[in-house]
């Protein structure tokens, strides 16, 4: 199980290893950094993403109640906890009032400290629960489900469109999500994320024979969004060590652990990434409108109803706009399918937040891009989206020429 992340927040650096020392006994909390004064607090909690942070009052620079205001702000999941002095009564009512969730009186006692802690985790958690919409949970289903992200073609946004899913979902469901990057050669996952994994797959299978729920546990490497991340190797030449049966096991094992398993996958039928095909509950094919895309993507529905897998398909059209000069509807009929989402092309946002490692649909929530993928999400919460296959008409053009 992850820990509860602890954020110390005081000028004094006596009080704050006293802090330190009051939790080091505590299992399931640890202390992920520490900043003497507001300003600090706020830089480093939006680095850190703690769940819990203990804020001193009075300090230099920035106050704890400024401080608690700004953070509540940018971070509403964050639980503020203001350490006080007898007599600041006064103070604390604006603390309060900026969003702190409680207060402790110093001095206080290790397990006052670790039940107040464990009290406002819990009481987030459930607030956030209660975020989501009551239609939304009935729609959510009860059972896993494993959501392959695929094409045969690379660059066509696989990983984007898988990492912005998987934020999207934890999100609108509040549910645990998983994410596991099986391009095992060129995996991009961790860096679209800005994780830094200590530990990948690569170490994960060595482990394969003694494999259980806690041990996959401590290999995923949490994201502040909630997300859980199984990268792939750091290294290209390590991909050949992890086989389909491990990859296999893995995804079994994350399915009894987590509502909603998200695969990315490198642009090939390989062995790794049939296993994920055949474990999966949706198959999301990512199109484009360019030729070499449509005839792979054809291709590919061609394989995937030979591997009796067609049924799971659904098509999102990423990069979707009128002016490649080859409209969708004719790609629909060419494909003998419908687009079940599409994903608008934004270089602006899409490539700022690849590059600075924040997924669109936390950095730029009111952006188009955003909004189709939380329609994506939506489609994949209800299972929506099969298609049936359309009668194929008469091709034009280009099309004609591929196709005909
Ligand atoms: N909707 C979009 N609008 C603009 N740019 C996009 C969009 N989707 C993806 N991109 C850009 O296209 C590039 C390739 O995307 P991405 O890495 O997600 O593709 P991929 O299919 O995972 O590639 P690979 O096959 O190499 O793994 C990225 O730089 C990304 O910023
Ligand atoms: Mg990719």
């Amino acid at each position: 199980m992850s820990k509860i992340k602890v954020l110390i927040v005081d000028d004094i650096a006596e009080t704050r290893e006293n802090v330190k020392r009051l939790m080091y006994f505590e299992e399931d909390m640890e202390v992920v950094g520490e900043a003497g004064n507001g300003e600090e607090a706020v830089t480093l909690a939006e680095k850190l993403r703690p769940d819990i942070i203990l804020m001193d009052i009075n300090m230099p620079v920035m106050d704890g109640i400024t401080s608690t205001e700004q953070i509540s702000l940018k971070l509403p999941r964050a639980g503020i906890i203001i350490m006080s002095v007898q007599g600041e009564q006064e103070y604390l009512k604006k603390a309060m009032m900026a969003g702190a969730r409680e207060y402790m009186v110093k001095p206080f006692s290790s397990d006052e400290l670790a039940e107040t802690i464990r009290k406002v985790f819990d009481f987030e958690a459930r607030r956030i629960d209660k975020l989501v919409p009551a239609e939304r949970k009935a729609e959510i289903r009860q059972e896993p489900q494993v959501i392959t992200v695929f094409s045969t073609k690379g660059g066509v946004g696989k990983t984007t469109i898988a990492t912005n899913l998987a934020v999207s979902l934890v999100r609108e469901t509040g549910r645990k999500v998983a994410l596991i990057d099986l391009d095992l050669q060129f995996g991009d996952v961790a860096v679209m994320l800005n994780v830094m994994p200590k530990r990948t797959l690569t170490e994960l299978v060595q482990e394969i024979g003694q494999l259980d729920g806690e041990l996959l546990g401590s290999y995923l490497v949490p994201h502040p969004s909630g997300v859980k991340i199984l990268p792939a190797p750091t290294r290209p030449e390590y991909a050949e060590l992890i086989t389909a049966t491990q990859v296999e096991k893995i995804l079994g094992l994350l399915k009894q652990n987590y509502d909603y398993i998200i695969v990315d996958t490198p642009p090939v039928f390989n062995d790794t990434n049939l296993v994920a095909l055949d474990a999966s509950d949706q198959i999301l094919l990512i199109l484009a409108l360019d030729l070499p895309t449509i005839k792979n993507i054809k291709l590919s529905l061609e394989v995937l109803e030979s591997l009796h897998q067609r049924g799971k398909v659904r098509i999102i059209l990423n990069r979707s706009s009128n002016d490649f000069g080859i409209k969708y509807e004719d790609v629909e009929r060419s494909l003998g399918f419908l687009v079940a989402a599409h994903v608008p092309s934004d270089g602006r946002v899409v490539v700022a937040s690849v590059n600075k490692g924040v997924p669109f649909a936390i950095s730029h929530p009111g952006s188009p891009v955003t909004l189709s993928i939380k329609e994506l999400t939506k489609m994949v919460i209800t299972g929506d989206g099969t298609q049936e296959q359309l009668k194929i008409k008469e091709k034009k053009g280009l099309l004609k020429r591929l196709f005909g």
